[in-house]
């Protein structure tokens, strides 16, 4: 007998890890799987990714996720995927295999390619076409990076084979048994090669970079049918029917459908994304201009302040210094000292971006005196990350008529009660967090099922959509918001 279709699978595939989540139509997670990946640091501010393992651990977090929740592939109704975005690849068609491993976004390799093209005069107008700062950031330069690395290192390339993508085209690629070559137009918003007034990709940057168009994957909608899996893969055609950038999924979990409301997710980095509307919106304050989201009627646009440092420095207290054993632990450190003690980092491990974008700026604590101790640079630590947020928060309220007067957040790191405790003081503003802090691939999810009429208004999926916690401004505030100014005396040391 053929089961009714009762699930959405998520695959939320990070800068860190990879994730199939399974939701019940309720919205509600009955399953997940997790795998961390690996992270390959060829040189100094260079990243990579294996595009070869995030395909191998996003086939088995699904496929482990079916077995260890009993239920069977035709129960799944639609995919929706979101991953990290900017990060990029060429791989050939014929064989399946990556020409190279992928650029990661928080890559710096290009800077000097930007620096270049800034010299040249490109800043305007590829920021006018593309809402985008010239910055090694984002997949434009990292094509081109590739592109010139495999013409000279793989001179017998058959280029008519050679296809390019960020990570969702290589998976839907793969997904779909290598039958679809397309992403959607908030992931192809993040290439500084879409033009963010046609959505189509702009001839005059892919000449600019040397990119041919052949390379380039068709731009989609987010919301609609990007193909079927491939049956051989779980012996079932599953739909997929949502393609997200993870920032813009987050935001569409959130219910931020209308100007005015803005979330910010705390993943590898912090990413405060403000819905716009149906019109591009342009900042006068070092924001990017985004799509959002769109179906095949409307494209909603937001602006974004992107910040590349969060749990990436959490990590690197960990695994860099092995100044913690776990990342749950900074939460006690930090509570147990009433301040930092005068120290203060600047969290510029993979240069800064908003509102600075400063590809040179590396990362430093200042101010250790000899009763510093590791619970006053823990502390430091995390308050850099809330003070980061703090200063996109502030660009934000220059932008508008309206200063922001809720923070929605999610992300692994929003787990941390000093974090976002401190993070409402710094601000004075409440900070609320959801019950489920994957938004990013419940927006996947929301927007997959929608697709597909599996759901059908997203208003109560919404609604449904349970706060754990609403963190008030406290007795902190004063302390809080004081500090900010010498925090950003010590970001300008390093700019
Ligand atoms: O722009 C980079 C961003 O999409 C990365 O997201 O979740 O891996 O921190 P995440």
């Amino acid at each position: 007998m053929i089961k009714a279709s009762q699930y959405i699978l998520a695959l939320d595939l990070g800068t860190t890890g990879n994730r199939a989540i399974l939701f019940n139509k309720q919205g509600n997670i009955v399953g997940q799987i997790y795998h961390e990946l690996t992270q390959y640091y060829p040189q100094p501010g260079w990243l990579e990714h294996d595009a070869t393992q995030i395909w191998q651990d996003t086939c088995s977090c699904i496929k482990q996720v079916i077995s260890e929740t009993g239920i069977e592939a035709q129960e799944i109704a639609a995919i929706g995927l979101t991953v990290q975005r900017e990060t990029c690849l060429l791989w050939d068609k014929i064989t399946g295999e990556p020409l190279h491993k992928a650029i990661v976004w928080q890559d710096r390799r290009t800077a000097d390619m930007c620096d270049r093209l800034k010299q040249e005069g490109y800043s305007n107008t590829i920021q006018q076409k593309t809402g985008l700062i010239l910055d090694a950031y984002f997949s434009a330069t990292k094509l081109a990076w590739l592109i010139d690395w495999a013409k000279q290192n793989k001179p017998d390339t058959n280029w008519d084979n050679v296809i390019a993508g960020t990570v969702d085209s290589w998976v839907l690629w793969n997904l779909t048994g290598g039958k679809v070559h397309a992403t959607d137009s908030s992931s192809a918003s993040r290439t500084m090669l879409m033009n963010l007034d046609n959505g189509n990709w702009d001839r005059q940057l892919l000449d600019l970079f040397n990119i041919p168009d052949s390379l380039m994957p068709k731009i989609q909608p987010s919301m609609g049918l990007f193909g079927t899996t491939d049956s051989q893969l779980l012996g079932a055609e599953i739909p997929i029917t949502a393609i997200f950038g993870d920032q813009q999924a987050a935001l569409f979990a959130h219910g931020c459908d209308r100007p005015g409301l803005l979330k910010c997710t705390y993943g590898t980095g912090s990413f405060l994304v403000a819905q716009a509307g149906t019109n591009v919106a342009r900042s006068n304050n070092q924001l990017l201009s985004t799509v959002a989201w769109s179906t095949k009627d409307t494209t909603n646009y937001a602006l974004e302040g992107a910040i590349f440092t969060t749990g990436a420095c959490i990590q690197w207290l960990r695994d860099g210094i092995r100044l913690i054993s776990n990342a749950a632990e900074t939460d006690a450190l930090a509570s147990a000292v009433p301040s930092s003690n005068g120290v203060y980092f600047v969290p510029a491990l993979s240069g800064l971006g908003a509102p600075h974008w400063n590809m040179n700026a590396r990362g430093a604590f200042l101010g250790i005196t000899g009763g510093v101790s590791k619970e006053h640079l823990v502390r430091a630590v995390l308050e850099a990350i809330a003070y980061q947020v703090k200063e996109v928060i502030e660009a934000v309220n220059k932008d508008s008529e309206h200063p922001v007067s809720l923070l929605k957040v999610d992300g692994g790191a929003t787990r941390n009660n000093f974090l976002m405790q401190f993070q409402a003081d710094a601000l004075g503003i409440p900070v609320e967090r959801p019950k489920i802090l994957d938004a990013t691939a419940q927006g996947a999810a929301f927007g997959a099922g929608l697709a597909i009429g599996f759901w059908d208004d997203y208003q109560s999926l919404i609604n449904n959509r349970e706060i754990d916690r609403v963190f008030e401004p406290g007795a902190g505030q004063e302390q809080a918001q004081a500090n900010f100014i010498p925090w950003s005396q010590a970001v300008a040391k390093v700019l």
